[in-house]
């Protein structure tokens, strides 16, 4: 049987706003992503994605609701989930190298050998030969990869990634989303990706999940049965792919209408 990575127990998220209604962002979401599996998330913008994510990190605690990690209930901040967002946080005074080494001194790992594992993850995301150069002199992709390196260095088990290649021209993106997913493939990691790209979702997931337009609710999940491994240009011209994008997409666009007229926002 396989395990359960992430579970999410009728999650409920209201913030209060200043001299205002409190505001629904999630209202009962339930899913659950098995380990080693490949998830998106997508939504309307101001769902609660982001929300979601944040919630699953312990870095909010939702109003109601559970969250599960690997079997624990979260409760604080998650030691063992890489996050990566659509603005990279590299430090712009350190090199590529003390950039990807900053997250494992930082967990108090000895200077030799968290120098031997930034190189090596330097590496494995194609940045040999650029460890001592500085972000400013890197390109948005290469900028990317230092953020992945960074995040995989120290090895947690699950990545949330919220729109992490939203920011970066096509090209680029294609390149950087085959990359993850052959390190996805050989990693094993659980990946929960949040983006608002069906296309990107679809090429890249196991399963597509579909939410509605605030309050937050999952409205539908996909399962994306499309061989792997998976090229994300040459996918896109699949019929099978085609057909999927169709079907989800005629979920998705009632959400993103429902959101650009407001109608739902308020409740
Ligand atoms: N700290 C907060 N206080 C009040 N409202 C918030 C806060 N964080 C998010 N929201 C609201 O909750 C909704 C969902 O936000 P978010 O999760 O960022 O959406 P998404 O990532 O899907 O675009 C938005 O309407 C946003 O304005
Ligand atoms: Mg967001």
């Amino acid at each position: 049987m396989s395990q359960v990575q992430i579970r999410l127990e009728r999650i409920t998220m209201r913030f209060r706003r200043r001299g205002q209604e409190p505001f629904t962002a999630l209202q009962d979401v339930s899913f659950e992503v098995e380990a080693g599996r490949f998830v998106s998330v997508v939504g309307p913008s101001g769902c609660g994605r982001s929300t979601t994510l944040s919630i699953i990190a312990g870095l909010l605690t939702p109003t109601s609701g559970e969250v599960w990690l690997d079997g624990q209930p979260v409760s604080g901040v998650q030691t063992n989930v890489g996050f990566m967002f659509q603005r990279d946080a590299l430090f712009p005074w350190k090199t590529v190298l003390d950039n990807v080494m900053a997250g494992l001194i930082f967990r108090k790992v000895p200077r030799q050998k968290a120098r031997d594992k930034a190189l090596e993850w330097i590496r494995r995301v194609g940045l040999s030969g650029f460890e001592h150069h500085y972000p400013y002199q890197l390109s948005g992709g290469m900028r990317k990869r230092v953020s992945l390196a960074q995040t995989l260095v120290y090895g947690p088990q699950t990545l949330l990634m919220d729109e992490p290649f939203s920011a970066l021209d096509v090209q680029t993106r294609d390149l950087m989303e085959n990359e993850l997913l052959a390190l996805w493939q050989e990693l094993r990691k659980t990946v929960l990706f949040i983006t608002h790209d069906l296309e990107e979702a679809i090429a890249l997931s196991d399963e597509v999940i579909v939410m509605t337009a605030a309050p937050g609710r999952v409205k539908a999940r996909y399962a994306i049965d499309l061989p792997r491994p998976r090229n994300v240009l040459d996918i896109r011209t699949d019929l099978h792919f085609m057909q999927l994008y169709e079907q989800i997409w005629a979920d998705l666009r009632d959400e993103v209408m429902a959101s650009h007229s407001g109608i739902r926002s308020t409740s």
